[in-house]
């Protein structure tokens, strides 16, 4: 597929710069800033009502701004919208297709909203997300997956440089999230599209993206290259559940350590290097508390938030 990309290869696609947003006097984004490049997929990371979806209705053109600004391949979204969205594909929450007509009819109408060149791409954007054999069949017939893939090649119709998805992954099976993580890095790496991608899980994003933008509560909190969050792995923080004859003594000698742990289900829970976990126990033991059991649990994006708001080692000792 050939994009409107420019040739300059190392344009910024798509730029946000103190991005903010206020609904009703309360502060939805603050200050929002990150960048994406022709060819690579960045995440945008966050919690359920972080303000993933806020920010892509505002790069889509669908919510105003209240300050800062957004630009694709330096078309102003407020000021040059044509410009801008000529250059910008992109699904909101749900793709958005008529249950009734098949896949190919969606296609042709929304190419019909374009020139005559977009109806040409429609067997090609149908070959890329692999809908071939089933593109005549209603899209009620679909599975979600398949859903997922026709609004993207809806997206792509009109040959946009970047692609920009809200949480596409959500309701689709293991199958159908590789397929997309497949598509979205061919897209990438052989139409030098700029993907967009947001989630609310880590795991996902570290199989599919190149760079990683964390937000919480409408903040920025971070920015992770994919071998950045590798090497967080390979620092092995997890989070431990004691249980103990003494809960309170031994939540007490975590705080004593500025720990990050919380009494929970009779037990205590501490984020911590694994390798700091024997030297707690030994202390734990020397202060005539028995240990019953201590579990770790799988690295979670709260955990990789706190490693992130308090910088990657935990300080203990
Ligand atoms: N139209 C709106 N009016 C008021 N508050 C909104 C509106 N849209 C979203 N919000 C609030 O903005 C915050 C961010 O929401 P959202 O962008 O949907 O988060 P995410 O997509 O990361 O889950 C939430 O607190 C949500 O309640
Ligand atoms: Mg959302």
């Amino acid at each position: 597929m050939q994009v409107r990309a420019g040739k300059d290869t190392s344009l910024e696609l798509l730029k946000i710069e103190g991005l903010t947003k206020v609904i009703r006097k309360k502060k939805i984004l603050d200050d929002i800033s990150l960048t994406v490049n022709s060819g690579e997929i960045v995440g945008f990371l966050g919690p359920n009502g972080a303000g993933k979806t806020t920010t892509i209705k505002m790069i889509m053109g669908l919510f105003s701004i209240t300050s800062g600004k957004i630009s694709v391949q330096g078309h102003d979204v407020t000021k040059d919208f044509e410009n801008a969205m000529r250059h910008t594909g992109g699904i909101v929450e749900n793709p958005d297709l008529y249950k009734r007509l098949t896949g190919r009819q969606n296609l042709a109408y929304f190419a019909s909203m374009y020139d005559d060149e977009t109806k040409n791409q429609i067997d090609e954007v149908v070959e890329l997300v692999k809908m071939k054999d089933r593109i005549d069949d209603k899209v009620k017939t679909y599975s979600l997956g398949m859903r997922q893939r026709v609004g993207i090649a809806q997206a792509l119709l009109h040959r946009p440089s970047l692609l920009v998805l809200d949480e596409p992954t959500n309701g689709l099976d293991p199958i159908g999230i590789k397929e997309l993580r497949d598509l979205l890095k061919y897209l990438s790496k052989n139409a030098g599209v700029g993907v967009f991608i947001s989630s609310h899980l880590l795991s996902e994003m570290e199989l599919m993206c190149d760079r990683i933008y964390i937000i919480d509560n409408g903040v920025m909190i971070g920015e992770k290259t994919i071998e950045q969050v590798k090497e967080s792995d390979e620092e092995e923080i997890y989070s431990y559940n004691f249980i103990t004859s003494d809960r309170d003594r031994t939540y007490a000698y975590f705080k004593s350590l500025e720990a990050n742990c919380e009494q929970i289900n009779g037990g205590v829970t501490v984020v911590m290097k694994r390798d700091e976990i024997p030297g707690l126990i030994r202390t734990l033991i020397g202060m005539n508390i028995d240990i019953f059991a201590v579990n770790q649990s799988h690295r979670t994006l709260e955990q990789d938030f706190i490693s992130m708001t308090t910088g990657t080692k935990t300080q203990i000792r």
